[in-house]
């Protein structure tokens, strides 16, 4: 092959490469596009991979990814049964407890006046931003933005928080 040849098709590879990778999601419900074969070949591999994420992310929460996800959180939280109050309560039997209810534990004002139950969806909503949920909250956490890193955390969370001693 010769040089001016072999230039061009690399043109042809990095122009494909960065239209995958700004709209695959799109092209995964087109299709593979109808361009050069080579640009739809890489097309093609994109999609797969694509796929390949949103399976994972609506398979099954994993409990140790969940337990990683922890660590951010168990500078201010333990999660067992009896764990201490850090600079956040402790986090046991948070599921169906009215917000700011646990005892010995001085939560902000704002806090206490939210009028949350936490079930699943508000304690999403909480990982998610903490901040935006309950203005002038005192949790100073910026939020996990990954949905299935949250699924992953909240996983983690509901199951240690509802173990038995
Ligand atoms: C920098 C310390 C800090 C970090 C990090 C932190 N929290 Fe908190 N958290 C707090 C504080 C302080 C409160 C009490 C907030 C208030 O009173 O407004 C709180 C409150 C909470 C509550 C409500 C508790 C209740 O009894 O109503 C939940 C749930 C919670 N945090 C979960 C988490 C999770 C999950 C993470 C990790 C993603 C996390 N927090 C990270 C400090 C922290």
């Amino acid at each position: 092959m010769n040089k001016p040849m072999l230039i061009l098709i690399n043109l042809l590879l990095l122009a494909g490469i960065a239209a995958c990778g700004e709209k695959s999601t799109v092209k995964m419900a087109e299709g593979p596009h109808e361009n050069t074969l080579l640009h739809a070949d890489i097309e093609h591999g994109n999609a797969t991979d694509d796929a390949e994420e949103h399976y994972e992310s609506s398979s099954a929460p994993d409990l140790a990814n969940g337990r990683r996800q922890f660590s951010k959180c168990k500078v201010c939280h333990t999660v067992l049964k009896g764990g201490r109050h850090k600079v956040g309560p402790n986090l046991y039997g948070i599921l169906g407890r009215p917000a700011a209810s646990t005892a010995g534990f001085r939560y902000s004002s704002a806090l206490k006046n939210a009028g949350i139950v936490w079930d699943e969806a508000k304690l999403d909503q909480w990982i998610r931003s903490p901040r935006n949920t309950v203005p002038g909250t005192s949790m100073s956490f910026i939020g996990i933005r990954d949905e299935k890193s949250r699924g992953d955390l909240l996983a983690y969370v509901l199951k240690e928080s509802a173990a038995p001693d």
